[in-house]
């Protein structure tokens, strides 16, 4: 499959909607949790196919949390499910598993899961998949900040990059473009600092059916739009 001419380097996903597409077709909300992770495994595969070198996946927020017992059961028995499943994919596509996020605050079987495939996939290159679980943006700059007290930086020493290198995303680029699904407009604590200048895209595609299509037609939408990080149009025209 040919790489797309000018593909992000860094791709972020908030897959929202899998509620409302069970709920509209009578399921249960697990059923739509199922179907989203469907889409998740088709996606991740497209984004390599795609030459995308960085996907992340908003899988588990830290306000999650609050969803009843039952329903975040159910998500976290479907990462152990995916982490199984899958890792014979990741490594045969060479993508690389890395989890944004407080893995000490999640179920130990779970931990185990992440940890098993994150070290299996540890030297793949083509593609980094990070699944941001237990996250919190607004946490990992308070961790970040606590990280370099802690390593008593001068203040001046603490600059852009030096603090960047104290987030879960370290060494890895910003994200390009951001893509909501289910017509939310919100961040919602996502990447709060490596979203600085993203562009954004926002469907009203229920994750469940965010399929390669929905995806290239974001991809294009970003190939249209100019990026400025602060200039001028006329400055970024070449000499
Ligand atoms: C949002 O739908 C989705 C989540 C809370 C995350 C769960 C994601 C999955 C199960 C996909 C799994 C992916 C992997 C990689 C295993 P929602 O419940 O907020 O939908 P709603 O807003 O319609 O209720």
């Amino acid at each position: 499959m040919a790489e797309a001419p000018g593909a992000p380097a860094h791709i972020a996903i908030i897959m929202d909607g899998n509620g409302r597409w069970a709920t509209r077709r009578g399921l249960s909300r697990s059923e739509g949790h199922r179907a989203g992770t469907r889409t998740a495994r088709a996606i991740v595969t497209r984004c390599r196919e795609l030459g995308v070198r960085h996907l992340t996946l908003y899988t588990f927020s830290r306000e999650n949390w609050s969803r009843p017992k039952d329903e975040v059961g159910l998500i976290f028995d479907l990462l152990v499910e995916y982490m199984r499943g899958e890792l014979s994919n990741l490594l045969e596509q060479d993508i690389r598993l890395k989890v944004l996020g407080e893995l000490d605050g999640l179920p130990f079987v779970v931990r185990q899961a992440l940890t098993h495939v994150m070290d299996k996939t540890v030297n793949c290159r083509s593609m980094t998949l990070n699944l941001a679980l237990n996250y919190s943006g607004r946490e990992e700059i308070l961790r970040a900040c606590r990280r370099l007290v802690a390593k008593g930086a001068a203040p001046e020493a603490i600059t852009e990059e030096a603090f960047a290198a104290e987030l879960y995303t370290a060494g890895q680029p910003d994200p390009d473009l951001i893509i909501r699904t289910s017509g939310e407009l919100r961040l919602s604590n996502y990447l709060l600092f490596q979203a600085a200048y993203a562009e954004f895209y926002f469907t009203e595609t229920l994750w469940p059916d965010f399929d390669a299509a929905e995806l290239e037609r974001a991809l294009a939408d970003y190939q249209s739009r100019q990026r400025r990080f602060g200039k001028t149009g006329a400055q970024l025209q070449p000499e």
